[in-house]
Protein backbone atom coordinates (compact mmCIF):
# COMPACT_ATOMS: atom_id res chain seq x y z
CA UNK A 1 0.00 0.00 0.00
CA UNK A 2 1.70 3.42 -0.97
CA UNK A 3 0.71 6.63 1.36
CA UNK A 4 -0.05 8.36 -1.82
CA UNK A 5 -4.31 8.78 -2.24
CA UNK A 6 -4.09 5.15 -0.17
CA UNK A 7 -3.88 3.52 -3.00
CA UNK A 8 -1.91 -0.07 -4.13
CA UNK A 9 0.59 0.98 -6.54
CA UNK A 10 -0.97 -0.57 -9.61
CA UNK A 11 -4.33 0.66 -10.94
CA UNK A 12 -5.87 -0.23 -14.30
CA UNK A 13 -6.01 2.14 -16.87
CA UNK A 14 -9.40 1.81 -19.16
CA UNK A 15 -8.82 3.75 -22.39
CA UNK A 16 -8.07 0.08 -24.16
CA UNK A 17 -11.60 -0.60 -23.69
CA UNK A 18 -13.46 0.94 -26.73
CA UNK A 19 -13.53 0.58 -30.30
CA UNK A 20 -10.24 1.14 -32.53
CA UNK A 21 -8.95 5.14 -32.22
CA UNK A 22 -10.34 5.42 -28.92
CA UNK A 23 -14.03 5.18 -30.15
CA UNK A 24 -17.20 3.61 -30.01
CA UNK A 25 -18.17 0.34 -28.66
CA UNK A 26 -15.46 -2.28 -28.01
CA UNK A 27 -15.41 -5.74 -30.80
CA UNK A 28 -16.15 -7.82 -26.97
CA UNK A 29 -18.65 -5.99 -24.45
CA UNK A 30 -18.08 -9.39 -22.32
CA UNK A 31 -14.55 -9.31 -22.96
CA UNK A 32 -14.69 -5.98 -21.34
CA UNK A 33 -16.23 -6.16 -18.81
CA UNK A 34 -14.37 -9.76 -17.69
CA UNK A 35 -11.25 -7.60 -17.88
CA UNK A 36 -12.61 -5.36 -15.48
CA UNK A 37 -13.66 -7.79 -12.74
CA UNK A 38 -11.05 -9.28 -13.06
CA UNK A 39 -8.35 -6.53 -12.35
CA UNK A 40 -10.64 -6.11 -8.90
CA UNK A 41 -10.79 -9.40 -7.78
CA UNK A 42 -6.73 -9.31 -8.28
CA UNK A 43 -6.35 -6.23 -6.11
CA UNK A 44 -6.78 -3.39 -8.38
CA UNK A 45 -8.21 -0.15 -6.48
CA UNK A 46 -7.55 2.01 -9.11
CA UNK A 47 -9.29 2.59 -12.21
CA UNK A 48 -8.42 5.72 -14.25
CA UNK A 49 -11.16 6.21 -17.11
CA UNK A 50 -13.01 9.39 -18.83
CA UNK A 51 -16.10 9.89 -20.73
CA UNK A 52 -13.98 11.03 -23.77
CA UNK A 53 -13.30 7.37 -23.95
CA UNK A 54 -15.71 6.40 -26.97
CA UNK A 55 -17.21 8.82 -25.98
CA UNK A 56 -18.86 7.24 -22.59
CA UNK A 57 -18.49 3.51 -24.16
CA UNK A 58 -15.49 2.92 -20.89
CA UNK A 59 -17.77 4.43 -17.81
CA UNK A 60 -20.66 2.62 -19.10
CA UNK A 61 -18.73 -0.93 -18.75
CA UNK A 62 -17.38 0.44 -15.62
CA UNK A 63 -20.89 0.91 -14.29
CA UNK A 64 -21.88 -2.40 -15.49
CA UNK A 65 -18.93 -3.94 -14.68
CA UNK A 66 -18.18 -2.41 -11.21
CA UNK A 67 -21.13 -0.68 -9.64
CA UNK A 68 -21.39 -0.02 -6.78
CA UNK A 69 -16.83 0.19 -6.26
CA UNK A 70 -16.58 -0.78 -3.20
CA UNK A 71 -13.22 0.10 -1.49
CA UNK A 72 -12.44 1.04 -5.35
CA UNK A 73 -11.09 4.64 -6.57
CA UNK A 74 -12.52 6.12 -9.68
CA UNK A 75 -10.46 8.70 -11.42
CA UNK A 76 -11.70 10.37 -14.42
CA UNK A 77 -10.90 13.33 -16.58
CA UNK A 78 -12.66 16.26 -18.29
CA UNK A 79 -11.31 18.46 -20.90
CA UNK A 80 -12.40 17.39 -24.36
CA UNK A 81 -14.97 16.14 -25.99
CA UNK A 82 -14.81 13.79 -29.26
CA UNK A 83 -16.59 14.36 -32.38
CA UNK A 84 -17.71 11.50 -35.24
CA UNK A 85 -14.47 11.25 -36.65
CA UNK A 86 -13.15 10.38 -34.12
CA UNK A 87 -11.15 13.48 -33.70
CA UNK A 88 -9.89 14.81 -29.78
CA UNK A 89 -11.29 18.64 -29.20
CA UNK A 90 -10.69 20.50 -26.37
CA UNK A 91 -13.56 21.25 -24.12
CA UNK A 92 -12.94 23.58 -21.48
CA UNK A 93 -15.14 26.40 -21.01
CA UNK A 94 -16.63 26.54 -17.77
CA UNK A 95 -20.20 25.46 -19.20
CA UNK A 96 -18.39 22.24 -20.86
CA UNK A 97 -16.79 21.54 -17.78
CA UNK A 98 -19.79 21.47 -15.63
CA UNK A 99 -21.82 19.40 -18.25
CA UNK A 100 -18.97 16.99 -18.27
CA UNK A 101 -18.47 16.55 -14.51
CA UNK A 102 -22.42 16.01 -14.58
CA UNK A 103 -21.98 13.36 -17.55
CA UNK A 104 -19.84 11.76 -15.59
CA UNK A 105 -21.53 11.82 -12.18
CA UNK A 106 -24.28 10.13 -14.31
CA UNK A 107 -22.64 7.91 -16.69
CA UNK A 108 -20.67 6.14 -13.62
CA UNK A 109 -23.91 6.37 -11.54
CA UNK A 110 -22.44 8.33 -8.52
CA UNK A 111 -23.40 11.26 -5.88
CA UNK A 112 -19.98 12.35 -6.26
CA UNK A 113 -16.98 11.62 -8.19
CA UNK A 114 -13.46 10.68 -6.53
CA UNK A 115 -10.92 11.73 -8.52
CA UNK A 116 -11.82 14.03 -11.61
CA UNK A 117 -8.10 15.54 -13.55
CA UNK A 118 -8.22 18.50 -15.54
CA UNK A 119 -6.93 17.08 -18.72
CA UNK A 120 -5.10 20.04 -21.31
CA UNK A 121 -2.55 20.04 -24.28
CA UNK A 122 0.25 21.47 -23.01
CA UNK A 123 2.01 23.43 -20.51
CA UNK A 124 0.92 26.69 -22.58
CA UNK A 125 -2.83 26.27 -21.46
CA UNK A 126 -3.59 28.63 -18.48
CA UNK A 127 -5.62 26.76 -15.78
CA UNK A 128 -6.75 29.80 -14.25
CA UNK A 129 -10.48 29.55 -15.42
CA UNK A 130 -11.08 26.35 -15.67
CA UNK A 131 -9.34 24.56 -12.53
CA UNK A 132 -11.30 27.28 -10.90
CA UNK A 133 -14.43 25.81 -12.24
CA UNK A 134 -13.71 22.25 -10.69
CA UNK A 135 -12.57 23.74 -7.51
CA UNK A 136 -16.06 24.88 -7.62
CA UNK A 137 -17.75 21.74 -8.03
CA UNK A 138 -15.14 20.19 -5.85
CA UNK A 139 -16.59 22.82 -3.14
CA UNK A 140 -20.05 21.87 -3.92
CA UNK A 141 -19.65 18.79 -3.02
CA UNK A 142 -19.29 16.86 -6.72
CA UNK A 143 -15.88 15.66 -6.58
CA UNK A 144 -13.61 14.28 -3.65
CA UNK A 145 -10.17 15.92 -5.18
CA UNK A 146 -8.85 16.91 -8.09
CA UNK A 147 -5.74 16.44 -10.49
CA UNK A 148 -3.94 18.15 -13.41
CA UNK A 149 -2.87 16.05 -16.44
CA UNK A 150 -0.41 16.97 -19.50
CA UNK A 151 0.87 20.20 -18.13
CA UNK A 152 3.49 20.74 -15.76
CA UNK A 153 1.76 23.65 -14.06
CA UNK A 154 1.62 22.14 -11.08
CA UNK A 155 2.30 25.52 -8.96
CA UNK A 156 -0.29 27.21 -10.80
CA UNK A 157 -3.21 24.55 -9.83
CA UNK A 158 -2.24 24.16 -6.74
CA UNK A 159 -2.82 28.25 -5.74
CA UNK A 160 -6.63 27.39 -7.12
CA UNK A 161 -7.05 24.26 -4.79
CA UNK A 162 -5.46 20.94 -3.37
CA UNK A 163 -3.81 18.73 -6.04
CA UNK A 164 -3.01 15.05 -5.00
CA UNK A 165 -2.47 13.87 -8.73
CA UNK A 166 -0.75 14.88 -11.60
CA UNK A 167 -1.10 12.63 -15.18
CA UNK A 168 1.49 13.25 -17.89
CA UNK A 169 3.30 11.19 -20.37
CA UNK A 170 6.32 9.40 -18.59
CA UNK A 171 8.00 6.29 -19.08
CA UNK A 172 11.77 4.27 -18.93
CA UNK A 173 12.22 6.15 -22.92
CA UNK A 174 10.47 9.06 -22.66
CA UNK A 175 11.57 11.34 -19.14
CA UNK A 176 10.85 14.65 -20.13
CA UNK A 177 8.84 15.24 -17.16
CA UNK A 178 11.51 14.54 -14.36
CA UNK A 179 10.89 18.00 -12.89
CA UNK A 180 7.25 17.45 -12.40
CA UNK A 181 7.98 13.97 -10.67
CA UNK A 182 10.82 15.24 -8.23
CA UNK A 183 8.15 18.20 -7.61
CA UNK A 184 4.95 15.74 -6.68
CA UNK A 185 7.20 13.77 -4.74
CA UNK A 186 8.44 16.20 -2.63
CA UNK A 187 4.85 17.28 -2.33
CA UNK A 188 3.21 13.88 -1.69
CA UNK A 189 1.42 14.32 -5.02
CA UNK A 190 0.55 10.86 -6.60
CA UNK A 191 2.34 10.85 -9.91
CA UNK A 192 0.31 8.83 -12.92
CA UNK A 193 2.23 8.38 -15.77
CA UNK A 194 0.21 7.69 -18.76
CA UNK A 195 2.08 5.53 -21.30
CA UNK A 196 3.81 3.74 -19.32
CA UNK A 197 4.14 0.85 -21.71
CA UNK A 198 5.11 3.26 -24.47
CA UNK A 199 1.29 3.69 -25.23
CA UNK A 200 0.77 3.70 -29.21
CA UNK A 201 4.31 3.25 -29.49
CA UNK A 202 5.25 -0.16 -27.49
CA UNK A 203 8.58 0.25 -25.71
CA UNK A 204 11.45 -1.64 -28.09
CA UNK A 205 14.66 -2.27 -25.81
CA UNK A 206 17.52 -4.83 -25.97
CA UNK A 207 18.49 -4.10 -22.47
CA UNK A 208 14.96 -4.04 -21.44
CA UNK A 209 15.25 -7.40 -23.09
CA UNK A 210 18.34 -8.67 -21.38
CA UNK A 211 16.93 -7.55 -17.60
CA UNK A 212 14.04 -9.35 -18.25
CA UNK A 213 15.77 -12.71 -19.04
CA UNK A 214 17.65 -12.14 -16.11
CA UNK A 215 14.47 -12.08 -13.92
CA UNK A 216 12.75 -14.36 -15.79
CA UNK A 217 10.13 -11.54 -16.55
CA UNK A 218 8.94 -10.12 -19.37
CA UNK A 219 9.99 -6.65 -20.99
CA UNK A 220 7.07 -5.01 -20.19
CA UNK A 221 7.01 -6.46 -16.45
CA UNK A 222 10.46 -4.86 -15.98
CA UNK A 223 9.72 -1.54 -18.07
CA UNK A 224 6.68 -0.81 -15.12
CA UNK A 225 8.86 -2.30 -12.59
CA UNK A 226 11.51 0.64 -13.66
CA UNK A 227 8.74 3.61 -12.58
CA UNK A 228 7.31 2.06 -9.76
CA UNK A 229 11.18 2.06 -8.40
CA UNK A 230 11.77 5.41 -9.72
CA UNK A 231 9.77 6.56 -7.10
CA UNK A 232 7.39 6.05 -4.18
CA UNK A 233 4.70 8.57 -5.27
CA UNK A 234 4.35 6.42 -8.67
CA UNK A 235 1.24 5.21 -9.38
CA UNK A 236 0.51 2.82 -12.59
CA UNK A 237 -2.77 2.64 -14.29
CA UNK A 238 -1.79 0.08 -17.20
CA UNK A 239 -3.96 -0.24 -19.68
CA UNK A 240 -5.08 -3.53 -21.67
CA UNK A 241 -7.91 -5.04 -22.84
CA UNK A 242 -6.41 -8.80 -22.43
CA UNK A 243 -6.85 -10.56 -18.84
CA UNK A 244 -3.68 -12.35 -19.49
CA UNK A 245 -1.82 -9.18 -19.69
CA UNK A 246 -3.62 -7.35 -17.20
CA UNK A 247 -2.44 -10.91 -15.17
CA UNK A 248 0.95 -10.03 -16.39
CA UNK A 249 1.10 -5.93 -15.83
CA UNK A 250 -0.11 -6.41 -12.38
CA UNK A 251 2.42 -8.98 -11.39
CA UNK A 252 5.12 -6.28 -12.20
CA UNK A 253 4.71 -5.61 -8.97
CA UNK A 254 6.31 -7.66 -7.16
CA UNK A 255 9.83 -7.76 -9.50
CA UNK A 256 12.57 -6.27 -7.28
CA UNK A 257 15.33 -4.48 -9.20
CA UNK A 258 18.70 -3.96 -8.24
CA UNK A 259 20.90 -1.46 -8.16
CA UNK A 260 23.11 -2.46 -11.12
CA UNK A 261 19.72 -3.24 -13.17
CA UNK A 262 18.23 0.21 -12.65
CA UNK A 263 21.76 1.37 -13.69
CA UNK A 264 21.84 -0.44 -16.96
CA UNK A 265 18.52 0.63 -17.46
CA UNK A 266 18.90 4.20 -17.13
CA UNK A 267 20.64 3.77 -20.50
CA UNK A 268 17.17 4.25 -22.50
CA UNK A 269 15.74 7.38 -23.12
N1 LIG B 1 -4.15 11.82 -19.45
C1 LIG B 1 -3.96 11.50 -20.71
O1 LIG B 1 -3.83 12.37 -21.56
C2 LIG B 1 -3.87 10.07 -21.10
C3 LIG B 1 -3.41 9.72 -22.39
C4 LIG B 1 -3.33 8.38 -22.71
C5 LIG B 1 -3.68 7.41 -21.78
N2 LIG B 1 -4.13 7.76 -20.55
C6 LIG B 1 -4.46 6.75 -19.52
O2 LIG B 1 -3.33 5.95 -19.32
C7 LIG B 1 -3.67 4.56 -19.40
C8 LIG B 1 -2.49 3.79 -19.94
O3 LIG B 1 -2.16 4.22 -21.24
P1 LIG B 1 -2.36 3.36 -22.56
O4 LIG B 1 -3.29 2.22 -22.31
O5 LIG B 1 -2.69 4.29 -23.63
O6 LIG B 1 -0.90 2.88 -22.85
P2 LIG B 1 0.07 1.78 -22.21
O7 LIG B 1 -0.46 1.29 -20.89
O8 LIG B 1 1.43 2.32 -22.28
O9 LIG B 1 0.00 0.61 -23.30
C9 LIG B 1 -1.17 0.02 -23.70
C10 LIG B 1 -0.86 -0.81 -24.93
O10 LIG B 1 0.02 -1.88 -24.58
C11 LIG B 1 -0.60 -3.13 -24.81
N3 LIG B 1 -0.28 -3.96 -23.63
C12 LIG B 1 -0.63 -3.73 -22.34
N4 LIG B 1 -0.13 -4.70 -21.54
C13 LIG B 1 0.55 -5.54 -22.34
C14 LIG B 1 1.28 -6.73 -22.10
N5 LIG B 1 1.43 -7.22 -20.87
N6 LIG B 1 1.85 -7.35 -23.18
C15 LIG B 1 1.73 -6.85 -24.44
N7 LIG B 1 1.05 -5.72 -24.72
C16 LIG B 1 0.46 -5.08 -23.68
C17 LIG B 1 -2.07 -2.88 -24.94
O11 LIG B 1 -2.65 -3.79 -25.84
P3 LIG B 1 -3.61 -4.99 -25.34
O12 LIG B 1 -4.96 -4.40 -25.16
O13 LIG B 1 -3.53 -5.97 -26.46
O14 LIG B 1 -3.03 -5.54 -24.08
C18 LIG B 1 -2.07 -1.46 -25.52
O15 LIG B 1 -1.91 -1.50 -26.92
C19 LIG B 1 -4.91 4.54 -20.31
O16 LIG B 1 -5.68 3.40 -20.14
C20 LIG B 1 -5.60 5.80 -19.90
O17 LIG B 1 -6.43 5.52 -18.80
C21 LIG B 1 -4.21 9.07 -20.20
Amino acid sequence: MDPVLNLTRVGYGAMQLTGPGVYGEPADRDNAKRVLRRAVELGVDHVDTSDFYGPHVVNELIREALHPYDGLTIVTKVGYRRTPDKSWVPARTPDELREAVHDNLRNLKVDRLDVVNLRVDGSHVDLEEPFTVLAELREQGLIRDLGISNTTRLDQAEKIAPVVCVQNHYNIAHREDEATLRKTAERNIAYVPFFPLGGFTPLQSSVLDEVAREHDATPRQVALAWLLHRSPNVLLIPGTSSERHLEENLASAALRLSEQDLTRLDTIG
